[in-house]
């Protein structure tokens, strides 16, 4: 059903099997046709919270199919290939041959099936000569994937930046990119509380952070470092039970952090004796610096 011009994105491997190729699944387009599909997909409220890069792709890869008066472009209860933006004519949705409702140009379709992985919950029919640009559910799947491996790519380089981690085997730092968490502090809020428990390690992956401790000469907090991208806090959770030592403030909006929680380090990474071994040593080096510097203020 419906002529089109597919991209040549089906290659297939040594077994046969098709093998997708996101560039070869890319199709040349006008910039004004871009810019209309972008919008149409961004306006879908199902969509608009995928990433710009993720509708760039998805919009490279979009490619014209055509259907004829009266022929459905997608059936009830069929499992999903496309998703679909009009370009031009009319279609109308259908639910067990009730009309619902009629889609004009520049509106998205078909996306459900393809982002929740379910059957088409309504049938869609041309009312007239009707042209689509049409992505494949494979394009699709492939785009939501190279986003993640890049993601976690650039995580894995970030990480291997950081002293701490710095000598770890790469599926250790793997590992660990797996089980992250990310959190965004503005300025003035509070990461860690001095004085509280906590099984959290942080690593700051943009932003700086004020680190302020009570001392026995002031009634306010004092602070005593600063730290920055790069620089991380709270490890000796993953290690031991102590409460808080120093408080944690946001220095500016947008402060990112990558937490790794003890449990969640423990049963992905914890078998891993260097690593405690690591950071056990690190921890004691601490120690030492905490004492000195609480010796220096009781003489200053
Ligand atoms: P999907 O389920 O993949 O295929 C049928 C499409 O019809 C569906 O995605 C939506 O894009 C669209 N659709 C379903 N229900 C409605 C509705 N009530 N109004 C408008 N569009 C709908």
């Amino acid at each position: 059903a419906g002529v089109s011009a597919e991209p040549t994105s089906r290659t297939y491997d040594s077994g046969g099997l098709p093998k997708f190729s996101f560039e070869n699944a890319l199709v040349p387009k006008d910039a004004s046709v871009k810019k209309l599909l972008t919008d149409a997909l961004n306006r879908n409220q199902y969509l608009k919270r995928l990433e710009l890069q993720q509708i760039r792709d998805m919009v490279e890869c979009m490619y014209e199919r055509t259907y004829q008066q009266g022929e459905f472009v997608i059936q009830q209860g069929e499992p999903g290939n496309h998703l679909f933006v009009l370009a031009d004519g009319k279609l109308d949705v259908f639910q067990h041959s009730k009309l619902l409702t009629s889609i004009t140009v520049w509106t998205t379709f078909g996306e459900l099936a393809i982002l929740y992985n379910c059957t088409r919950t309504a049938s869609v029919r041309a009312v007239n000569k009707v042209r689509t640009w049409a992505l494949d559910r494979e394009a699709f799947q492939n785009i939501m994937r190279r986003t993640a491996e890049t993601r976690h790519d650039q995580y894995r380089n970030f990480l291997r930046s950081v002293s701490l981690l710095a000598n770890l085997p790469e599926d250790k730092l793997s590992k660990i990119v797996d089980c992250l968490e990310v959190e965004y502090y503005d300025k003035g809020e509070y990461v860690i509380r001095e004085g509280e428990e906590g099984s959290t390690f942080y690593i700051i992956a943009q932003g700086k952070v004020k680190v302020t401790q009570t001392t026995e000469a002031h009634k306010l907090p004092q602070t005593i470092n600063t730290l920055q991208k790069g620089d991380y806090f709270g490890e000796k959770a993953l290690i031991s039970d102590d409460v808080r030592s120093a408080n944690i403030v946001a220095e500016e909006n947008g402060v990112e952090c990558l937490v790794i929680d003890r449990e969640t380090f423990d049963q992905t990474v914890g078998t891993f004796n260097e690593l405690q071994k690591y950071l056990q040593g690190y921890v004691a080096t601490l120690d030492r610096d905490d004492k000195k510097r609480h010796a220096r203020r009781s003489v200053s």
